[in-house]
């Protein structure tokens, strides 16, 4: 710490770094006031010095370098802000920050979800910050409410909507009845989704985002293979359609709770009935509803992504980097990650199903299939005959069942694709209640 500031060493500027850079300087005054000293930006560290970027054009040109060496072993950098997503060499950088004694703050979630257990050690070896807020949720405070607020919790269960495109795409096919590949298009022509969805459709963020917050939660490492996760791409207008009708909203959720000493975290869409909180939860926002034994339920709700949600967060835990380093305080985080919780298996979790499926419409039919379900002791809650095609006699059935577990029901839905009076399994998917 130089004796009248604290320096901030940011390593890369794309959105969200150019953000909190301007951020840095926009505010600098009330930000010092927080801080009872200037925080200043020191070092940038890119990998190319692209001085034509907006950002860039207003800032010292001497703020950059293209060197590991020389913005690790600048003693003006006290806090290390990195911007760079992805696990390398963002993982190589935070480790190597953390060992030179500074205190870190990081925006990317897949870092902290593969590597969380050794960036928290190090952290305490070396005494200094780890912070991550801007890791889940973008400006929704999430990260201190787990490790602060919510401490004396029994954490029961949590239930998240934490991806904004996914959620976006999945309003507007609720909304305009429109197919996937439509609603996906609509997202990339506004900026939502990026050229390359995948890790946004597939669940692979979400992912990302519940591993991190079951890890804080139940405190135990929950690694992203942990999750057991499917996307949105299989679902079709039809299943919104049905969904409505039956009294319920297709979400992508991210789940994850705690119950006889076993912990099952989960990303898939899920019907839930559309008088629930998180049925409202539309267009890019995410929402995360927390359930404690002392609290009882608390939401969360906001924006999860984009650059000024996203550098709120960042800047808050830079503020809060250098208050400890202006008072003297090392790392605040003192718990470690137990390791004896065990992570159930997909195939013991418990759910009731939806099931849409193209069969042969005539007598008998249903009898068949009910005595598949019912033989794997999954009990039928109501059947709706939908669309049939009397032309080559077929129909579409809408089945809900009673809770059955996963097991049976993929046994059985092995089962039914063998009947002859089975044209195809079409979708089938959990419901939360
Ligand atoms: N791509 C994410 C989302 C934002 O759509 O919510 C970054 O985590």
């Amino acid at each position: 710490m130089n004796e009248q500031s604290i320096g901030v060493g940011l390593m890369g500027l794309g959105i969200v770094g150019g953000q909190v850079a301007r951020v840095l300087v926009d505010k600098a005054g009330d930000l010092a006031q927080q801080v009872g000293c200037p925080l200043v930006l020191r070092k940038v560290q890119v990998l190319a010095p692209d001085l034509t970027r907006p950002q860039a054009k207003e800032m010292d040109s001497r703020l950059f370098t293209t060197d590991d060496d020389e913005f690790f072993a600048d003693p003006e950098v006290d806090i290390v802000v990195e911007a760079i997503g992805g696990e390398n060499p963002a993982f190589q950088y935070l480790s190597r920050a953390l060992s030179s004694g500074k205190h870190v703050v990081t925006s990317n979630k897949e870092v902290i979800a593969k590597h969380m257990g050794e960036l928290l050690a190090l952290a305490q070896q070396y005494d200094v910050g780890l912070h991550y807020e801007a890791a889940v949720g973008g400006g929704i405070p999430l990260i201190m409410p787990f490790q602060r607020d919510l401490v004396a919790n029994e954490i029961k269960g949590i239930y998240a909507i934490i991806n904004g495109t996914t959620n976006y795409i999945l309003t507007r096919m609720a909304k305009e009845g429109i197919g996937f590949s439509s609603a996906l298009s609509r997202a990339q022509e506004l900026g939502y989704a990026e050229a390359n969805p995948e890790n946004d459709i597939e669940g692979i963020d979400a992912t990302y985002k519940i591993a991190i917050l079951a890890s804080l939660a139940f405190r135990t490492p929950v690694r992203p293979d942990d999750v057991y996760s499917e996307g949105i791409s299989q679902l079709n207008s039809r299943d919104f359609q049905y969904a409505r009708e039956l009294g319920f909203v297709i979400k992508l959720l991210a789940i994850a709770k705690e119950g006889n000493g076993s912990i099952e975290v989960r990303v898939h869409p899920v019907f839930i009935p559309e008088d629930s909180f998180l049925a409202k939860v539309d267009g890019v926002y995410n929402a995360v509803q927390v359930d404690g034994d002392l609290v009882d339920r608390v939401l969360f709700f906001g924006k999860g992504a984009g650059a000024l949600p996203t550098s709120s967060a960042v800047i808050a835990d830079t503020v809060s980097a250098a208050q400890d380093i202006a008072l003297g305080v090392g790392n605040r985080t003192k718990w470690k990650l137990e390791t004896s919780k065990t992570i159930k298996p997909m195939s013991e979790i418990e759910t009731k199903y939806y099931l849409r499926m193209n069969v042969t419409d005539r007598p008998g039919v249903l009898s068949q299939i009910a005595k598949v379900l019912g033989d794997r002791n999954i009990g039928i809650l109501s059947v709706i005959q939908k669309e049939t095609e009397s032309n080559i006699q077929t129909a579409e059935l809408v089945i809900m069942t009673h809770p059955a577990r996963e097991e049976a029901m993929q046994l059985a839905l092995g089962e039914l694709r063998q009947l002859n009076v089975v044209m195809e399994i079409n979708n089938f998917i959990r419901v939360e209640v």
